[in-house]
């Protein structure tokens, strides 16, 4: 039977957008000045403000942080006024804090927020293998094929040739076997040095240039790119990759499967998530934070996969007026 009509209903991503536009443009007061630790406070405070602002009773599953023991929201730290819905929370204050220290692009402030319950919790495991693509590439790729494979699958389902096609990947010793191989398909290749959100989001945006991500990195990132990746009509799978023996026994003592392939829909389950990011530094889906003589702009993209809409906010922020009332330190 076909889903009844129903009148439009709220869109949370819509005030989201104030979280990441408030942590972008505190995070962007310490661009290029060499201290990460404080960007991500500046960051995390701002968003904590914002986020006790909105109905809603929130709870962190993913708070970034743990892994450089840097400024986060913790895990389980309940968000919101305490009215309803009830919710989880995925937060990355700012997703590229050494492209943000260093004042190079590619910076994002990004959140996701879905139903209580629909998040997946990734408990001890830091770093995830990833795969991801656009819409054009769903169902093209699989987690046990090779990268050759994979690249292969993908530029037939495109009816494009390998070498048109341009693989994401972070630049980290340890994915050299896998670019040593990409390189070897004739696939063209991007290599980042931070901000794998980024480049999941690129797989699925128009004019990126960029086609399929591979790699390991955050698990947290893992799943704040499945939200996105499920509003734009994309697809992410991963694999949690523990770093050493210790997060491996304690994984496995928790009951995580390591060899388990999760998609978008185990990461974040079913089709209500909302996602919000705000660009800290310029990059290739958003510009980053302006000052100017108003006070400073900034450009973010919102989104809810219910209904897929896509908006690229541009905001121009007046520090005059909020300083009057706003306990954020613009
Ligand atoms: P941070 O901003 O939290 O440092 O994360 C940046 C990032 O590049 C992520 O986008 C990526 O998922 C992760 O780090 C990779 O981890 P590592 O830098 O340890 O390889």
């Amino acid at each position: 039977m076909p889903n009844q009509p129903q009148a439009p209903d709220r869109n949370l991503a819509l005030e989201l957008v104030r979280v990441t536009e408030a942590a972008a443009i505190a995070a962007n007061r310490w661009m290029g000045r060499g201290d990460k630790n404080a960007a991500d406070g500046a960051a995390v405070e701002a968003m904590r403000v914002v986020l006790n602002s909105i109905s809603m009773t929130g709870t962190v599953i993913i708070g970034e942080g743990e892994k450089d023991e840097a400024p986060m929201l913790y895990n389980g730290e309940v968000l919101g006024d305490g009215s309803s819905p009830e919710v989880d929370i995925a937060v990355d204050p700012i997703d590229g804090t050494t492209l943000t220290a260093l004042g190079r692009a590619g910076a994002l402030s990004v959140i996701a927020v879905a139903p209580k319950g629909s998040m997946f919790n990734p408990g001890p495991c830091v770093y995830m293998d990833k795969i991801a693509v656009g819409a054009r590439g769903k169902g093209s790729i699989d987690m046990n094929k090779s990268i050759t494979e994979n690249v292969n699958n993908l530029a037939d389902q495109l009816g494009q040739e390998v070498r048109d096609l341009t693989a994401v990947i972070l630049d980290r010793e340890r994915h050299n076997p896998m670019i040593e191989e990409l390189r070897a398909t004739g696939a063209r290749i991007r290599l980042i040095t931070d901000g794998d959100v980024a480049g999941a989001i690129s797989t699925a945006w128009e004019g990126s240039g960029a086609d399929i991500l591979f790699g390991i990195g955050g698990t947290p990132e893992g799943v704040i790119a499945a939200a996105a990746l499920k509003a734009l009509g994309g697809e992410l799978l991963g694999r949690l990759a523990p770093r050493n023996d210790a997060e491996r026994d304690e994984a496995i003592r928790l009951g995580y499967d390591l060899d388990a392939i999760l998609d978008q829909d185990d990461l974040v389950q079913g089709d209500n998530c909302f996602f919000s990011a705000t660009g800290i530094t310029d990059g290739e889906l958003l510009q980053g934070v302006r000052f100017n003589e108003r006070g400073g702009s900034t450009e973010s993209l919102v989104m809810r996969s219910k209904s897929g809409t896509c908006r690229i906010v541009k905001s121009q922020h007046s520090f005059v007026k909020l300083s009057e009332f706003s306990s954020i330190d613009f």
